[in-house]
């Protein structure tokens, strides 16, 4: 039987971009493949100059095709796009965005303050107040929207080569912990969390979703920077606790949003305090107040104070969101405050 190309590319379509689920043909990487009788010629276009990464795509490729019946010789060509500076280029000018209204990306300077459980229960507010709410969970390094909201089916793509995101409680959710696997993200930096973000960004199809909330990985790197290099950020909140340690660092998540032109709609102070069960006491566990006085020193919104309530905890872990499940809690009405708050910003 005759060799065809088609052959060639149903072989490489099974061929993984290292580190991704996903092939290197989707991912645009195979440019040219010619089959002259049982001669098959290459060429790969990666999406920046890199040893190793060409060298395992190159291996890979060739095992794959010389396994197929027939194939003698393969010639692969690996060229590098250059990394080229277009700073003028901002997100706007993508035309692979959805036309999503508003990006309001959740950020803290540091990890473990409850930035993603405030991404999942600000989304849900918002979506009892507004249609077409989807959240986007970009957290690279420890995606963790899933779990808060009870997600265990994977999406699937569309007919246009495009992911649908899963719809729960009637938010539109994906995570980017679909797409990638977290032990290989770890040792990712620059070009490569770039690269996952934009794809992750541009390949999901939010279209009919007007509001999206981001959850961030920890921290002001390079998956934030690439965020904001890829879809036009409408606004920024920043989630912090209240002791010091904590407050230090909102100080660095402000002056990202700053550097990058996003305006901070505001702080949030998670696990502002406890009530004690059966009395009208409270009880500070992390201090008091110090969201408010950074908002205060920074001129930035504060946007309220999320009570530490053991619900939210276990909501988290078991997929029930308390906004969802316990609306009338004091920490649900709380988050509803919060969207009012976010949603008077960014619409005005
Ligand atoms: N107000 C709260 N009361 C009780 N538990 C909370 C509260 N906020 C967050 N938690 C719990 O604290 C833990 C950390 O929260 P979460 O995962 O939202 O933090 P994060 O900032 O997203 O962390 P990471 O930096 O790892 O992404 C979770 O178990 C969550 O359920
Ligand atoms: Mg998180």
């Amino acid at each position: 039987m005759e060799l065809n190309q088609e052959q060639i590319v149903r072989v490489l379509k099974k061929v993984n971009y290292p580190g991704f689920n996903r092939d290197i043909v989707s991912f645009g990487l195979v440019k040219n493949v010619e089959v002259q009788d049982s001669n098959v010629n290459i060429t790969i276009l990666l999406p920046k100059p890199d040893d190793k990464l060409k060298s395992e795509i190159e291996s890979s490729v060739k095992t794959a095709v010389l396994g197929i019946p027939g194939v003698e010789n393969i010639n692969i060509d690996i060229q590098a796009r250059q990394q080229k500076q277009t700073p003028t280029e901002g997100p706007k000018d993508n035309k692979n965005l959805p036309d999503i209204k508003y990006y309001i990306a959740v950020a803290s300077g540091k990890g473990g303050v409850g930035k993603s459980t405030v991404a999942v229960n600000l989304a849900l507010a918002i979506s009892k107040k507004r249609d077409k709410v989807g959240l986007m969970d970009a957290d690279i390094w420890g995606p963790s929207a899933p779990i808060m909201m009870g997600i265990n089916d994977k999406p699937i793509a569309s007919g246009k080569n495009k992911i649908l995101p899963i719809e729960k409680f009637g938010l539109k959710m994906m995570s980017i912990g679909f797409l990638v696997n977290e032990e290989d993200a770890v040792i990712w930096r620059g070009p490569m969390v770039h690269g996952a973000v934009k794809q992750f960004v541009e390949d999901v199809e939010w279209k009919g979703t007007d509001y999206l909330v981001i959850d961030l990985p920890p921290g002001t790197g390079d998956a934030q920077l690439s965020l904001a290099q890829t879809a036009p950020l409408t606004g920024g909140v920043i989630v912090t606790t209240p002791q010091d340690v904590a407050l230090i660092d909102v100080k660095r998540g402000i002056l990202m949003f700053n550097k990058l032109n996003i305006p901070v709609l505001g702080i949030v102070e998670n696990m502002s305090y406890l009530d004690i069960p059966g009395t009208d006491q409270r009880m500070d566990i992390f201090g008091h107040g110090g969201g408010k006085e950074m908002a205060k020193k920074f001129n930035v919104p504060f946007l309220g104070e999320i009570p530490i309530d053991p619900d939210i905890r276990i909501g988290g872990d078991t997929g029930n969101p308390i906004v969802e499940f316990k609306p009338e809690s004091k920490a649900s009405l709380a988050f509803f405050e919060i969207a009012d708050k976010v949603l008077e910003s960014v619409e005005k």
